[in-house]
């Protein structure tokens, strides 16, 4: 097969996968892993619909926002069509009700804010066009009190960078920099419940129940105070400054004022953030020692000693510096004993570095290739002067989807494809990545 034989192929599983996934209104991530709406996920599957139907990617954004919490948070998952055999079921959070909370039951967390930033790109596509205009000056304000929720109601020292409450807001729930944190919290009163997530998958593609009663620990522990900010910033076991959220979020925080100002919106509180996170970002994140940025454990008051693919986010973000970005490239991301291929690996990115204890290139988070992280890497190399470390990552990344077909994530020694099939978000990645090799 030719490339543009094999690429066409791609497109077409691409958009068979989101159409597998469309329930209509909002898009599942998976058909049976993960039977609802999830909020990143989203956003990438808005922006795969967008090559199709532009009318069918705003219905999945407005599904996402539709689940708004009046704090202005948006929620990590949305149950639309109430429960199925996913756990948690939309009863267990218990945010029916709150005050605070939304219109659809969904969790009491949030998740990655890349909406802004896929918007825009959207918007990029199909400025001029009415139904897009109007639809950006409809989503704007919601975005924004999202970000203003992030930078405030989960502000903890001023420094206006969000504070995690919990490893799935990460959206990399068993990562190793969370590991460590968890590892540290003893569960107590946790209630009874039933793991669902290996019933498609196989237990050692999964968290381990060690980790997995931990996170049912936090979700106890935010439900026992409504899910109310200011006193999980208080009393929160789990609490944690992640430099790959951050990063999105200035990267979005960007993007957002961008598309303020092509609407004529006030941004000045948009540019106080992004100011701010400027200035305050190396100080919590940088680690000169290493030539990495680390993840802040701020119940312990210390950095996360853990080298994850997170460490690259600031390359897309554009705060890291040109020295630092020569010390993430050639320190770390062309070492052939943390990221680049070698002996045991032919893949990039893992998604913890393969020099840590943790490493464990089938489980989830733990060191497995995802197609998110490395969009996010493949943006930051590009825009940083490495083009062509980032044609090869594309290149890398379209292989492993035709070869492999669109699945949840990757082992990166051999490429074999893990986790969930059919997968909504790596198919709306998918269709980004071959944009880019147009
Ligand atoms: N990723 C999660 C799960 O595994 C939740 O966000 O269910």
């Amino acid at each position: 097969m030719t490339s543009l034989e094999s690429h066409a192929a791609l497109r077409a599983m691409a958009l068979r996968t989101l159409q597998r996934n469309d329930r209509g209104v909002f898009t599942t991530p998976s058909p049976y892993q993960y039977p609802h709406q999830w909020n990143w996920d989203a956003a990438f599957i808005a922006l795969g619909w967008a090559q199709f139907d532009l009318t069918r990617a705003h219905t999945e954004i407005r599904s996402l926002l539709s689940a708004q919490w009046h704090s202005g948070m948006v929620p990590h998952i949305i149950y639309h069509e109430g429960a199925s055999d996913y756990f948690p079921p939309p009863e267990f959070w218990q945010t029916r009700g709150l005050p605070h909370g939304g219109a659809v039951l969904s969790s009491g967390l949030t998740q990655p804010p890349v909406l802004a930033s896929i918007v825009r790109r959207i918007h990029e596509q199909f400025r001029g066009k009415p139904v897009q205009d109007s639809f950006l000056r409809e989503v704007f304000p919601k975005i924004r009190a999202w970000h203003q929720w992030l930078h405030t109601a989960r502000d903890i020292d001023g420094t206006g960078l969000p504070c995690l409450i919990h490893p799935w807001e990460s959206g990399t729930d068993n990562s190793p920099r969370w590991l460590a944190v968890l590892d540290a919290i003893t569960p107590y009163d946790v209630p009874a419940y039933t793991r669902r997530d290996m019933t498609h998958v196989q237990p050692d593609q999964r968290p381990r129940t060690r980790d997995y009663e931990r996170f049912v620990f936090l979700i106890d522990r935010g439900r026992r105070v409504q899910w109310q900010d200011a006193s999980l910033l208080q009393t929160h076991p789990f609490l944690v400054q992640d430099v790959m959220f951050c990063s999105i979020l200035h990267r979005a925080d960007r993007d957002l004022c961008a598309l303020g100002g092509e609407i004529g919106a006030d941004t000045t509180d948009i540019e106080r953030w992004i100011a701010r996170t400027e200035e305050v970002f190396d100080r919590r994140f940088w680690n000169q020692a290493q030539g990495l940025y680390l993840d802040y454990d701020v119940r312990a008051g210390a950095y996360i000693p853990v080298n994850t693919c997170a460490t690259f986010a600031p390359l897309y973000a554009e705060l890291a510096s040109p020295a630092q970005t020569q010390r993430l490239v050639h320190e770390h991301y062309n070492n052939p004993r943390e990221y680049a291929p070698g002996e045991d690996t032919k893949y990039r990115v893992p998604s913890t570095s393969k020099s840590e204890p943790a490493y464990a290139p089938r489980r989830y988070w733990c060191g497995p290739v995802w197609m998110m992280t490395n969009w996010l890497t493949l943006y930051g190399l590009k825009e940083n002067g490495f083009a062509a470390l980032a044609d090869e990552l594309l290149d890398q990344s379209l292989r492993l989807l035709e070869t492999q077909g669109i699945r949840e994530y990757y082992d990166p020694r051999d490429g074999t494809g893990l986790g969930g099939t059919e997968f909504a978000w790596t198919a709306g990645l998918a269709l980004d990545l071959l944009n880019l090799a147009l």
